[in-house]
């Protein structure tokens, strides 16, 4: 079922993943039932815990805070975004007396369990991170041997999601030890969203267990880190293509594949590129965890990660992960099946020559363009929101996409 390309030639590649429903059990915690929305601090921040010189952007609460203050003025919690996240680097490098996980306390004065009331005055959640062997990635103390002590603390603290990564544990207990947290953070009786990298850990030795991932856990990672770039964002595209026949059926309300966080309104990215990484992380169900500066991000930006019609997708409540269907002349085209019958198109250029290029949109380039048999109407909303109108399968319906940019559409039938 891997896609195939040939330059010239219009070769275009069905998936019968479209063709059923997640049969998969998800973690049954009520949770994420649509894609995850929020910040998340790594990205943009990583592991700085340099408050003498840099004090605005250290690890610490005032990071969070001013986070979240921000997510209510600017209107991030109205467009959807929730969690307040915290990454790697967070706590103390020594347990307390009795075991427990603290949080650095120069850079957290007030401890986490304040700053979860911060954050839920707000209205907001709180996120924070935590490794199930015996190191996080950042060298910080792992959970292993922990894991009951460190969800009842988590969960005491009024957390309200788990970022569980996978550094310094052996592969082969992988599966024991996500499994083992998930019940963990169940015990506890608070519902904390549980966010997961175990197949990200399992793929260099074997194609991992998704029936079992999803049973625990409520988003995982499958591949590398995102960085601020294009290629980075490309690859990440490229792999998920790859492996769409595997990973998209576990996709499904309660559990989402995560292809990591939007780094939209920071540096790496053309604008034409912001607009590409959003409508596929929307067109993929995936998580919209945005790891940027929310006190200084450009408004265009703000306004692309704010864009209701391009939410609402990644929103949709069918909750059935798109996929690619085809490469055509240096374009891609992914779709995602939504509520309604309705359908996500998203058409990217990937010829980084040259100037926008027009791609047709015709049964010949789109088997699935038989949704405007007798009629469809269909609604441009990137790179700019147009009605397109009512069209039938004889239209000669053109999209213009720019170099690196996606156009997203939705199309309705009729
Ligand atoms: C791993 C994860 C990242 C981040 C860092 C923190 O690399 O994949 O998302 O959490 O660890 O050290």
């Amino acid at each position: 079922m891997k896609p195939v390309t040939k330059m010239g030639a219009v070769v275009l590649v069905l998936f019968t993943i479209g063709a059923f429903i997640s049969p998969v059990k998800s973690l049954n915690n009520g949770l994420a039932l649509k894609p995850t929305m929020g910040w998340l601090h790594w990205e943009r921040f990583m592991c700085n815990v340099d408050c003498d010189t840099d004090p605005n952007n250290c690890i610490s609460e005032n990071l969070y805070m001013q986070m979240a203050d921000v997510m209510v003025t600017e209107g991030w919690k109205e467009a959807g975004y929730e969690y307040v996240c915290i990454d790697d680097c967070w706590p103390s490098h020594q347990r307390d007396a009795k075991g427990r996980l603290q949080a650095d306390p120069k850079r957290f004065p007030r401890g986490i369990k304040k700053l979860a009331d911060y954050v839920h005055s707000k209205g907001l959640k709180l996120g924070i991170y935590a490794d199930l062997g015996t190191f996080t990635c950042g060298g910080f103390p792992g959970s292993m041997g922990y894991y009951d002590i460190d969800a009842q603390t988590f969960a005491d603290w009024g957390v309200d999601l788990l970022k569980f990564d996978g550094c310094y544990m052996k592969w082969t207990l992988l599966g024991e030890g996500y499994t083992n947290m998930s019940i963990a953070l169940n015990q506890t009786g608070r519902s904390i969203l549980y966010s997961c990298e175990w197949p990200l850990y399992e793929w260099p030795h074997h194609q991992p267990d998704y029936a079992a991932i999803r049973k625990a856990c409520n988003h995982w990672r499958n591949f590398a880190d995102v960085y601020d770039s294009w290629d980075s964002v490309k690859t990440i595209l490229d792999w998920t293509a790859d492996h769409q026949d595997v990973i998209v059926p576990a996709a499904g309300p309660g559990g989402w594949n995560d292809p990591d966080m939007l780094v939209i309104g920071n540096f790496g990215l053309s604008h034409a590129q912001q607009e590409s990484q959003m409508a596929l992380w929307a067109i993929m169900a995936s998580p919209l965890l945005m790891s940027n500066d929310l006190r200084d991000i450009c408004p265009r930006s703000k306004q692309l990660l704010q864009n209701t019609r391009i939410i609402a997708i990644s929103q949709d409540p069918l909750g059935r992960q798109g996929y690619r269907t085809a490469k055509v002349d240096s374009f891609e085209v992914w779709e995602r099946h939504l509520s309604g019958g309705r359908l996500a198109l998203a058409v990217m250029n990937k010829q980084e020559i040259g100037g926008p290029r027009g791609f047709p949109l015709t049964l010949a380039t789109l088997p699935s363009w038989k949704i405007c048999h007798p009629q469809c109407n269909v609604t441009q909303v990137l790179p700019s929101y147009k009605e397109l109108g009512v069209q039938t399968l004889l239209s000669k319906l053109v999209v213009v996409v720019n170099p690196s940019g996606t156009a997203l559409l939705t199309v309705t039938p009729i």
